[in-house]
């Protein structure tokens, strides 16, 4: 970047960064007293807020704890979610009349629109005297006698502490950009491996046509691998596998690893099936099925061989039925690969925590930069829990 002429007024903070995190830190260390000035690239603030829940923001999750994180350290997260919790945020929903409501398993949204929650962001920054600008591109960073000097399109403005909010790489489109991961490595810090998370699973050839045939069909399953298994939807796309429970395990999927599937989680399969063999043993094993599963799905998996039709299910025995419903609770599938940065919505990996203060997010090797927010190692599961993340490491950095 050319460097422009215009020396701003140094600044207390330089939050580079106008998302949930950026601009959030931002109001907290105004009304601390410092005088803050939040940069962004984009025309717009917190454009993930606007577009998350579909509109709705969902904006906490009311049962947070550091077990719906991942990190490389599961521990560091703690601190900062202790200090700063779903209720504290609710609290200040309502001191702006924002109302909301739960979805399932401890989901907020808001009952209007997200940008309910943009507004809200905005207005606490500037009624702490922050200032925001947009459409600003940053460049070099150098650090100075007493704290940073940062380029922009705008001007060089100093700065006693650099707080860096500008999240992961899901979503290019976006806006995304790898910028928190480059500030990080230009000061030494180590970088872990970023990967998209919250994705959907794609798949080739056969599979991917199988899938294909039935997308838009949605069941509730058990997803799984040997590290995390999640009870929630799964929804066939015309590219794979989606929905809540193929996203949340997609976080902990390692590539070339399968999945398994419990297509009959929580449905006392054995003793339906039995129920309906007493009843109808004229009737056939797929539509016994039926009763249980979604008919094209039914359909799909008999044709694929992935469980056996049995014409009379006066002919199939307890011990067949037995082995059919394993076969349907152990599903294993593995995925080509994900949809990427393109849809993932979150980032997994980031900056190590290693090197961070979990008590306040600042580096341990350069004292006045901070980073918070989805550019650290802490990944939050689906529902809420990554905003509550956003919210939480920017109000331990505002404490400091
Ligand atoms: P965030 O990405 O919000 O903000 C980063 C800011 O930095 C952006 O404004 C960007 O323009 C700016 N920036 C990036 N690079 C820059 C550069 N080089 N120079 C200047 N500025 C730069 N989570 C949740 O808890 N509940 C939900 O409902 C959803 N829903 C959801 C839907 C979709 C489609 C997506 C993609 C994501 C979600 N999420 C979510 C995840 C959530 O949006 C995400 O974790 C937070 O927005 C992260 O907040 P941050 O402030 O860290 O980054």
């Amino acid at each position: 970047m050319s460097v422009a002429g215009t020396q701003h007024e140094p600044v207390d903070a330089l939050v580079i960064g106008a998302g949930a995190a950026g601009l959030f830190y931002g109001a907290r260390a105004g009304e601390a007293g410092l005088r803050v000035l939040v940069l962004d690239h984009a025309t717009k603030p917190a454009e993930k807020v606007r577009i998350s829940g579909g509109g709705r923001c969902n904006f906490t999750n009311i049962h947070t704890a550091p077990e719906n994180f991942l990190s490389d350290n599961p521990h560091f997260a703690r601190s900062a979610l202790a200090r700063y919790t779903p209720e504290d945020f609710i609290g200040r929903l309502a001191r702006h009349n924002i109302t909301w409501h739960e979805k399932s398993l401890g989901q907020l949204f808001c009952d209007g629109r997200s940008g309910a929650i943009i507004d809200m962001l905005v207005r606490e920054l500037q009624a702490a005297g922050g200032e925001l600008r947009l459409d600003t591109a940053i460049g070099d960073i150098t650090r100075t006698a007493d704290g940073f000097e940062v380029i922009t399109s705008k001007g060089t403005i100093g700065c006693r502490r650099l707080v860096i909010a500008t999240g992961g790489l899901s979503i290019p489109k976006m806006g995304a950009t790898g910028f928190a991961y480059d500030v990080a490595r230009q000061f030494g810090h180590t970088v872990i491996n970023p990967r998209p998370a919250l994705v959907p699973f794609v798949f080739e050839g056969r599979d991917k046509t199988d899938f294909a045939s039935i997308s838009g069909i949605a069941c509730p399953v058990s997803a799984s691998n040997d590290r995390a298994a999640f009870e929630d939807a799964l929804l066939f796309t015309h590219r794979g596998l989606s929905g809540p429970a193929i996203l949340q395990i997609s976080s902990y999927w390692l590539a070339g690893e399968p999945i398994r599937i419990d297509l009959l989680a929580g449905t006392d399969a054995l003793d339906k099936l039995t129920a309906f063999k007493a009843e109808h043993p004229k009737k056939s094993f797929a539509s016994a099925l039926e009763t249980i599963l979604p008919n094209r799905l039914v359909n799909l998996l008999t044709a694929r061989g992935d469980v056996a039709d049995v014409p009379r299910l006066a002919d199939m025995s307890h011990a067949k039925i037995q082995e059919a419903v394993t076969a349907l609770s152990h599903w294993s599938i593995k995925p080509a690969g994900t949809e990427g940065w393109r849809t993932a919505e979150v980032t997994a990996g980031g900056i190590d925590t290693k090197d961070l203060s979990s008590k306040t997010m600042e580096s341990r090797m350069v004292p006045g930069l901070y980073f918070i927010g989805e550019c650290v190692d802490v990944t939050g599961w689906l529902g809420g829990y990554n905003f509550q993340w956003a919210w939480a490491s920017a109000y331990a950095a505002a404490q400091a």
